[in-house]
C-alpha cells in the first residue's frame, strides 16, 4: 500500500499465510469450529502485503473481507486446508500458519440429519493431519512461522511446538480466559532458535506490523 524502504522488506517474496477456523461436519447440517475470527492472520496477511509480499491467503470460513493485494482461497475442514496449502506451498518463500486448525474430526459424517431420540449422544472423533507439521516435512527448506494458543505455560509449550514441528519461528498467545479470540487486541511472545522477544499487548493490526518486522528480520538473516 505504501512503497517506502523499509515497508518493501519482503519484495517479490512469495507468502503463503493460513487463517481462522476450520468446520469439521457431523452431518448435512452441522460441523464442529472453534472461536477464532480469523482476525490475527487476517492482520498478518495485510502486514506482510504492505512489505511488498505476494500473498496468498488460505483461508477458514470468517466475517472478513480478504485484505488488499492478498489473494484468497476459502476452505471448509482440517482436511481441505491441509490440500490447499499443500497445493499451494510449492510455490511459497515464506509459510505463516495462524489457522486454528481442528485437532479432531468426527469418524464418520452423518450422510443424514441426525435426528434427535436418545438422552445422549456420542460422537466418536479421529486425529486431524498437523498443516505446519507437515508443510515443513514436506517442504524443510520453506522459511515457516507457526502460532500457539496456550491457556497455561505459554513460554514451554511454544518452545516445544517450535523443536516439535521443527519450525523457524513461533509467535504464542495466552488465550486463558477466552482472552485474544474474537478481540481487537492481542500480546505475543515471538522465540525462534536464539532468541526472543515479546510484543506487548496492542491492536492486533499494529501488533502483525511488528511481528511481520521480526518475520522478515530472521527470514532475510536465514536466506544470506
Ligand atoms: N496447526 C496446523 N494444523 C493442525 C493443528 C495446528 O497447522 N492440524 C498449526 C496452527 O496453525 C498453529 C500451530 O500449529 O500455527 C500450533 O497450533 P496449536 O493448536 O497451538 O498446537 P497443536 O500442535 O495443535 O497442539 P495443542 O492444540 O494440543 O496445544
Ligand atoms: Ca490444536
Amino acid at each position: 500500500e505504501n512503497g517506502s524502504a523499509s515497508s518493501a522488506l519482503l519484495h517479490g517474496v512469495q507468502v503463503l499465510i493460513t487463517a481462522g477456523p476450520t468446520r469439521e461436519a457431523i452431518d448435512p447440517v452441522r460441523f464442529l469450529t472453534n472461536r477464532s475470527s480469523g482476525k490475527m492472520g487476517y492482520a498478518v496477511a495485510r502486514a506482510a502485503a504492505r512489505m511488498g509480499a505476494n500473498v496468498m491467503l488460505v483461508s477458514g470460513h470468517v466475517a472478513l473481507e480478504c485484505p488488499p493485494g492478498v489473494q484468497r482461497m476459502i476452505t471448509e475442514s482440517a482436511a481441505d486446508m491441509l490440500k490447499a496449502t499443500c497445493e499451494q506451498a510449492r510455490q511459497a518463500d515464506l509459510f505463516i500458519a495462524t489457522a486454528a486448525v481442528a485437532d479432531y474430526t468426527p469418524t464418520a459424517v452423518a450422510d443424514r440429519k441426525i435426528k434427535k431420540n436418545a438422552d445422549t449422544l456420542h460422537l466418536e472423533m479421529k486425529r486431524t493431519t498437523d498443516i505446519l507439521a507437515t508443510i515443513k516435512q514436506e517442504y524443510p527448506h520453506l522459511f515457516t512461522v507457526g502460532f500457539a494458543a496456550e491457556t497455561h505455560d505459554l513460554m514451554t509449550y511454544a518452545r516445544s511446538k517450535l523443536e516439535r514441528k521443527n519450525i523457524d519461528m513461533i509467535a504464542a498467545n495466552s488465550v486463558a480466559g477466552g482472552k485474544a479470540f474474537d478481540q481487537p487486541t492481542n500480546a505475543l511472545e515471538v522465540v525462534w532458535k536464539d532468541g526472543h522477544t515479546s510484543l506487548p499487548e496492542m491492536d492486533k493490526q499494529q501488533l502483525a506490523e511488528a511481528l511481520m518486522q521480526l518475520v522478515a528480520a530472521q527470514y532475510k538473516q536465514r536466506k544470506q
